[in-house]
């Protein structure tokens, strides 16, 4: 009986020490980081490839034991290219999931959704890809991993007026679109100041959503422009392409990373040859870091990586970095330690203006034969 009593209570001390063992392990063992794409709607092809690069650096940095001896959640969100959506999956991430940081979102309509959530909840945000200014002007918890707009559009005119000597342009954009029509008028302002007063010939908007462009193409290439410049998402471009094409347009089209998608040669066809878009890296790149990139991210995903999927690697290696640095998984502390980066990622150095904008070169990529080809590299 005694012995049986002693073998009882021993049994209820280790079941009592299992349990507690188990407690602690579950909670702060592991940092859970919220992800946010759209993997469906407008531009489906640029969360899928932000997701598998989330995904990627996630498993590298566990593989090599995590932070501080942490492992690594990765809570992933769809956001379906909608700010409304956008807010919502921000809001689950940080009240339900209890996210210690974010990185997202690709559009920057749908960041300029999100960037408030974070902003006011004290969590740290990256957007990998949002090149619209206003995104990182909404707080000091937002930062991005890619160039601005202004740069961007100003290295398009710089491109159509120097390289393919237009002397008169034309622009056409989704004017419910943060993205698209800021880069358009970027592009507007610097191609006028190389080009003088009225040699941007034709400036219109177009409602989002649509698919017949007929009309404002009607009117742009009544005014005979050299070159037009598009600024949307790739889905819209390969038919405004296909639409100018039709109604006689020979012309180049210009630009920007909204290009960056397979299926804009897979939609646009022939339409999209005599097409370049200013972006943020190219595969060709031979500096060594881009190279094994590319080599791994083809293994395992079946493709080389396009734009969307490098800034995607590099914004979560930039939130990662931070956290270890900061030492600490508070809201403040990964904040600061973001500001203070100074990190070689795939895309190039990084490291932080007093409006938490990296300063970062450009690539122009070439539609030519169906394929993106590379034509140069321009500095800031
Ligand atoms: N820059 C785009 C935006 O701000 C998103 C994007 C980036 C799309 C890179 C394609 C490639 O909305």
């Amino acid at each position: 009986m005694k012995a049986y009593t002693k073998f009882v209570a021993i049994g209820a001390i280790a079941l009592g020490l299992g349990i507690g063992m188990a407690a602690c392990s579950s909670g702060p063992k592991e940092i859970v980081i919220g992800g946010v794409g759209p993997v469906t709607g407008e531009a489906a092809t640029f969360g899928v490839s932000t997701k598998n690069a989330y995904e990627m650096a996630i498993a590298e940095w566990n593989a090599n034991k995590g932070i501080n001896g942490k492992q690594l959640k990765l809570v992933f969100a769809d956001d379906k290219g909608d700010p409304t959506e956008g807010a919502t999956v921000y809001t689950k991430l940080i009240q339900q999931d209890k996210v210690v940081a974010i990185v997202g979102t690709v559009m920057s309509k749908v960041s300029l959704a999100g960037a408030p959530i974070c902003q006011s909840s004290g969590i740290p945000m990256i957007s990998p890809t949002s090149t619209n200014p206003k995104v990182t002007e909404v707080g000091d918890f937002i930062f991005r991993a890619c160039f601005i707009d202004p740069f961007q559009g100003t290295v398009g005119a710089q491109f159509a007026f120097n390289d393919l000597g237009a002397k008169k342009a034309a622009a056409l954009f989704d004017s419910g679109n943060d993205y698209a029509k800021g880069l358009s008028e970027f592009f507007k302002a610097k191609f006028e100041e190389l080009g003088g007063a009225g040699s941007v010939v034709a400036f219109e908007g177009h409602a989002s959503g649509t698919t017949d462009f007929k009309a404002q193409l009607t009117k742009i290439l009544a005014a005979k422009p050299d070159v037009l410049y598009v600024s949307d998402y790739y889905q819209d471009v390969a038919l405004i392409a296909k639409q100018a094409r039709e109604l006689g347009f020979k012309g180049p089209m210009v630009g920007g990373d909204g290009w960056d998608s397979p299926d804009l040669v897979k939609i646009g066809g022939a339409a999209v040859e005599n097409g370049f878009f200013t972006n943020h890296y190219s595969a060709e790149d031979t500096r060594p870091i881009v190279q094994d990139f590319v080599k791994k991210y083809t293994a395992k995903y079946g493709a080389a990586p396009d734009a969307l999927a490098t800034l995607g690697y590099d914004a979560m290696t930039l939130m990662l970095d931070a956290i270890k640095r900061a030492g600490k998984t508070d809201g403040k502390s990964i904040r600061d330690a973001l500001k203070a980066a100074d990190l070689a990622v795939v895309s190039g150095q990084v490291k932080f203006d007093a409006s938490r904008n990296p300063v970062k070169s450009a690539v122009i990529i070439e539609i030519k034969d169906g394929k993106q080809v590379y034509k140069t590299t321009v500095n800031p």
